[in-house]
């Protein structure tokens, strides 16, 4: 994996591995590019944040309401690292501890972000600015935003030429998915940037373990219209499991 998508490096737009004046391609709209001007290279950090940096023990939270009632936030806390996907609220059954959360641009137009954002502390906020059109002034709005209020949030672009060799990973090992979800995608991140892996909240059944009606989300049942396909992802995720590449979280933590 690292040598096909190489996180580390990749995963983040930098100065460094998208130079003033070249042409991002979104990753979403294959033919769309955008020529990067000194307005936006400026606002790009000189390096990638992961340079140099792997976490011994890190927890990737997904939003599944297999989370409700689990109490599992103390473990999630104790994490090096943690990641969550689309600014989930904070609780005991999830924890409150956050290095990296994902945002989709449909959020920022959906909240008062900065103030939701705030929660998390000081943590790094990775937007899809370069997947598709529409989510670029958003992105960039967001990240103005944060920096006016003096936010300790630090926006991030992920980068598509990542998101794009990281389809290409999957599809090529057999997983062929018109787009990887926010989860899944963070799992991938997870895989190249810490030695143990812990998953939790993934989850994509309306039915748990002990036959119990579950909620789609942890905090709500919004089910959106969605072209993931999250029990295929589910499958892989659990072969990844079974292979002890990664450990995935089900039941209740004590
Ligand atoms: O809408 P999006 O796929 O971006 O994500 P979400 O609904 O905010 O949930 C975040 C992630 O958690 C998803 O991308 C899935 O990977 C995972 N999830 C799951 O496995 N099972 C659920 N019931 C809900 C979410």
């Amino acid at each position: 994996m690292k040598k096909e998508c190489n996180a580390v490096i990749e995963a983040i737009i930098s100065k460094k591995n998208t130079p003033l004046g070249s042409n991002v391609i979104y990753d979403g709209e294959n033919k769309k590019n955008m020529k990067i001007t000194p307005k936006i290279f400026s606002t790009f950090p000189q390096e990638s944040p992961f340079i140099n940096l792997t976490y011994e023990n890190c927890s990737v939270v997904g939003n599944g309401g297999i989370l409700e009632d689990s109490g599992c936030g103390i473990q999630i806390d104790n994490s090096d690292f943690v990641i969550r996907c689309n600014l989930p609220p904070l609780n005991k059954d999830v924890g409150y501890k956050t290095n990296l959360v994902t945002a989709n641009p449909s959020i920022l137009f959906e909240k008062h972000f900065v103030d939701s954002a705030d929660v998390y502390g000081t943590t790094l906020l990775a937007l899809p600015a370069f997947s598709y059109k529409r989510n670029t002034a958003v992105s960039f709005r967001a990240l103005y935003t944060l920096q006016d209020f003096k936010s300790q949030v630090q926006p991030i672009f992920l980068n598509p030429k990542y998101l794009q060799n990281l389809a290409e990973f999957w599809r090529h090992h057999g997983f062929q998915a018109s787009q990887l979800s926010s989860g899944f995608t963070i799992v991938s991140l997870a895989l190249e940037l810490c030695h143990n892996i812990h998953i939790y909240g993934f989850w994509p059944f309306t039915v748990g373990l002990e036959g119990q009606h579950l909620r789609h989300h942890y905090y709500d049942d919004c089910k959106a219209k969605t072209i993931h396909n999250l029990p295929a992802e589910f499958r892989w995720l659990l072969t990844l499991h079974k292979k002890g590449i990664l450990q995935m979280h089900l039941g209740k933590c004590k």
